[in-house]
């Protein structure tokens, strides 16, 4: 008998404070016009300084529980996806556990950057198929306005902070195997797919951290470089999700990706031939938000009633590393 990983509850968290492109260039030298016509970005969350990464997780891991209607102490393992954790060490993760209370399981943390929230979705899913955690609370959760170089106009307008939160249950009740014709109907996580190319570490990558440097760092980016590799390897990872399910593109009913610019987005869904209304689109109000963007985008999604049951959706995302990856679930 095959198990499922199921979703069954989605949250977030948005920092309150909101800065607007033209409050940007009022310290850096910067427009709205610019931002908005290169990346369609019009505002960020930004957190306070006394808040971090762990509290954002925190607050969209409780919304996530609630809408599954479920219980902390009912969890197996927590899964935090940050490039931004609160130290060093210990996890994030495990930072979490404890403000949920939780006394039992497991937690750790997963770094990929952007793609941070797909490599756990992976993740969790391979725990729940092997049959090591049936419920697990996956957080994608960014402070990444700590790591931004204000100075740096080509980087600190592209950013903002802010935490998304999915439940996941095994269903081990007479979930369909691959290759059964039911399988890409049932509900679930149909499958997942992973890449990283370190060779590309220097394009995209912070200039500090533990071993390297006495500073925690900033984030450095070749932007042309970035933006060539995303439109290549999202259009490649699309392919190989929808082969690898024996679907098309006209199967879909939803793009949840991760929202770094709204042209990638575009070019994206116009490589599927998706209409943009299909496209799950946060980039003007949320920005880069890295691993907490895609979680983001499908918590408002499912909550305004444009997701509803049996929607098949695909996420993907490509970030630092450089890493990217699908996953494709039938809502
Ligand atoms: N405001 C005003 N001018 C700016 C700004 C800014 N914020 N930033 C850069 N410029 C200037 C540059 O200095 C340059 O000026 P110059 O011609 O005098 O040298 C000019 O604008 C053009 O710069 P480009 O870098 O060529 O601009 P481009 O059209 O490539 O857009 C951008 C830059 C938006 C960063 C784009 O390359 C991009 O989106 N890349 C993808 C990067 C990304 O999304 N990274 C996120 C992490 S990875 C991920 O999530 C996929």
């Amino acid at each position: 008998m095959a198990i499922r990983s199921e979703i069954i509850g989605c949250g977030s968290y948005l920092p309150e404070r909101i800065v607007s492109n033209s409050e940007l260039a009022k310290t850096v030298d910067t427009s709205d016009e610019w931002i908005v016509t290169r990346t369609g970005i019009q505002q960020r969350h930004i957190a306070d300084d006394n808040e971090k990464t762990s509290d954002l997780a925190y607050k969209a891991g409780l919304k996530a529980l609630e809408h599954a209607g479920m219980d902390a102490s009912d969890l197996d393992l927590v899964i935090v996806a940050t490039t931004t954790p609160d130290n060093t060490f210990p996890a994030t993760a495990t930072k979490v556990q404890a403000k949920l209370g939780m006394t039992k399981g497991a937690a750790f943390d997963i770094q990929a950057v952007c793609s941070g929230f797909i490599f756990g979705l992976s993740t969790a899913d391979s725990f729940i198929k092997a049959g090591n955690a049936k419920y697990i609370l996956l957080i994608g959760a960014e402070a990444f306005s700590r790591i931004l170089d204000w100075e740096d106009r080509t980087t600190c307008v592209l950013f903002g902070d802010g935490a998304g939160a999915v439940v996941l249950r095994a269903n081990t009740n007479n979930a369909p195997n691959p290759g059964d014709s039911a399988y890409t109907q049932a509900k679930g996580i149909l499958s997942t797919h992973l890449h990283s190319d370190g060779r590309y570490a220097d394009i995209l990558y912070v200039d500090g951290g533990p071993s390297s440097s006495t500073n925690v760092g900033k984030v450095r980016m070749s932007g042309k470089e970035v933006f060539r590799h995303a439109v290549k390897n999202l259009t490649d990872v699309v392919t190989e999700t929808l082969e690898a399910n024996d679907l098309t593109q006209d199967d879909l009913d939803w793009l949840v990706p991760h929202q770094a610019n709204q042209r990638i987005l575009a070019s994206t869904a116009k490589k599927l031939s998706l209409s943009p209304d299909q496209v799950v689109i946060t980039v003007d109000h949320h920005a880069n938000t890295s691993a907490a963007s895609i979680p983001l985008a499908l918590d408002e999604a499912v909550k305004d009633g444009r997701i509803k049951e049996g929607d098949l959706l695909l996420m993907e995302a490509m970030g630092g590393g450089l890493t990217w990856g699908s996953g494709l679930v039938r809502w």
